[in-house]
């Protein structure tokens, strides 16, 4: 302290140059070591076709620090500047997931990819995003069944599938997804008993459950009146049939049922 009073100048001085002394060493071994992350994304842009990897330019060898890393299109940081959201809308980035290695992306917490192109399936590594709270893969060509191994990722509050090409049943696993509050299955090709898919996600904390323009069959159960939560149910354009069981009007914070074009 005495002689901070003393020689102020000089210990500002000694300051300084350790400051910029601590700056250029870690900008150099930034710059040397790009991160796992950045690996894995550019890794996926180097699959894509040539006009793909055009609409992601920001996306470069000369911006892999993980400053530059942050300011990639599409993606966010947390503070410490691990990769935490992918989010991209009309983006036609024209390819698939699979080459996307998840692993390398943990904590990633957000996933959007709405009308970009993309077909394939879904690669089974996303089960391991334990962060992943929203999943959007709405408007594009994706194909195949509702995987298993999404009902693993029991972060999820928000899931949307919507206008793809998905076929089949929607799997038991769905019921351990604890915290979904959203699930947006509308404009595909499920199908299935709808009694029992609503039995399995009758405890669910759903506010919008919208599954239109698919081809579920069967009745509406009276479990329904279980999902206190909801507040949007969409089911037009189905095979559902049977009346609406009067337990429908428990829940308190409904306000918009459509189950128009059923049989
Ligand atoms: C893609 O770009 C590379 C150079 O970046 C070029 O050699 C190749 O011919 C291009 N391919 C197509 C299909 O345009
Ligand atoms: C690399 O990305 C930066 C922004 O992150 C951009 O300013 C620069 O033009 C890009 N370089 C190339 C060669 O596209
Ligand atoms: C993920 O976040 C944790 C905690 O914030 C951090 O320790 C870890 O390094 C991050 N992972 C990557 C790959 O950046
Ligand atoms: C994705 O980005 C859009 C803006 O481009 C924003 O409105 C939206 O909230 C973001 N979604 C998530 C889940 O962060
Ligand atoms: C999808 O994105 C393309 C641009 O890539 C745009 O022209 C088209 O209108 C978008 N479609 C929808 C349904 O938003
Ligand atoms: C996507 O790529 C295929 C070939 O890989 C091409 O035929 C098609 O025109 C592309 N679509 C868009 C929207 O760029
Ligand atoms: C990913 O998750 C699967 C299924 O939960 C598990 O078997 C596998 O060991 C995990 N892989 C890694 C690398 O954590
Ligand atoms: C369902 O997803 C589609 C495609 O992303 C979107 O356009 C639509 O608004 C969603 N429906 C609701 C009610 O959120
Ligand atoms: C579900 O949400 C609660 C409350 O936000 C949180 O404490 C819990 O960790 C979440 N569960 C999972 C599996 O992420
Ligand atoms: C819908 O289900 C009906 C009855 O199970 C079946 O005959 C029909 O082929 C299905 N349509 C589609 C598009 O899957
Ligand atoms: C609603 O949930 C309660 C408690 O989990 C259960 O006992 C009851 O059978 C459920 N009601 C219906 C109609 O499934």
């Amino acid at each position: 302290m005495i002689s901070s009073y003393k020689f102020p100048h000089l210990l500002s001085m000694a300051t300084l140059l350790f400051l910029v002394a601590v700056h250029l060493h870690s900008s150099a071994a930034v710059a040397v070591v790009p991160s796992t992350e950045a690996n894995a994304l550019l890794e996926w842009k180097s699959q894509l076709p040539n006009q793909s990897r055009a609409l992601l330019s920001s996306w470069n060898e000369s911006s892999t620090t993980s400053t530059g890393l942050c300011s990639w299109k599409g993606l966010t940081c947390d503070a410490s500047r691990s990769v935490t959201g992918l989010n991209f809308s009309h983006v036609a980035i024209n390819g698939t997931l699979q080459g996307l290695n998840f692993l390398s992306l943990p904590n990633l917490t957000t996933i959007v990819f709405i009308n970009c192109s993309l077909s394939g399936g879904i690669p089974s590594t996303i089960s391991n995003l334990s962060k992943l709270t929203t999943f959007d893969l709405g408007i594009n060509g994706f194909s195949g069944g509702f995987p298993v191994f999404l009902g693993y990722i029991t972060s999820l509050q928000y899931l949307s599938l919507s206008d793809n090409y998905f076929t089949g049943t929607i799997p038991g696993s769905i019921a351990t997804l604890s915290n979904l509050t959203y699930l947006n299955l509308s404009n595909n090709q499920f199908s299935g008993d709808v009694t029992s898919l609503i039995r399995l996600i009758s405890s669910l904390p759903l506010q919008k459950l919208l599954l239109s323009y698919n081809n579920f069959t069967g009745s509406i159960p009276s479990s329904i009146g279980n999902m206190s939560s909801l507040v949007q149910l969409w089911l037009q354009q189905n095979q559902i049939h049977g009346l609406i069981p009067f337990e429908i009007g428990k829940l308190g914070f409904l306000w918009q049922l459509d189950l128009s074009q059923n049989i």
